[in-house]
């Protein structure tokens, strides 16, 4: 049995990279943000003009959802999708429409743009871990 532990971390804006290397349905960017126990994976994409961020970990299995490094969206630019079994998510929302975590949500982050380059971060919060 491992004993509870409570931690929390700051809450900073990290850059994610250039708002001009977005593509609307297309190759998202990625980047590492500080979280409980270290940094976390997380990505940025564009979908109909605004950019959305999530903690790169799909809700069915905590992995990423890239196998191809940028590669969230479906082929029709619509979803994005985990690569390890299929999981499809709404861009805008993060919520999964269909697979193995269907009704389940990616965590989404706060995103910003500040002189062209595309910020993210987590909000701070207590984390219980076991
Ligand atoms: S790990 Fe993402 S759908 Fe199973």
């Amino acid at each position: 049995m491992t004993d509870s532990i409570t931690s929390t971390w700051k809450t900073v804006w990290t850059d994610a990279g250039s708002a001009h290397d977005l593509q609307d349905g297309g190759t998202g960017l990625r980047t590492l943000i500080p979280g409980p126990g270290g940094e976390v994976s997380a990505f940025v994409v564009q979908f109909q003009g605004r950019a959305h961020a999530y903690l790169n970990r799909c809700a069915h299995v905590p992995v990423e959802l890239d196998w191809l490094e940028g590669a969230f969206f479906d082929d029709t630019g619509q979803y994005l999708v985990c690569a390890t079994h299929g999981a499809m998510y709404e861009p805008q929302s993060g919520l999964c429409v269909d697979g193995p975590c269907k009704g389940r949500s990616l965590e989404p982050l706060e995103c910003r743009i500040e002189d062209g380059r595309i910020q993210v971060r987590r909000q701070q919060r207590a984390q219980h871990e076991s």
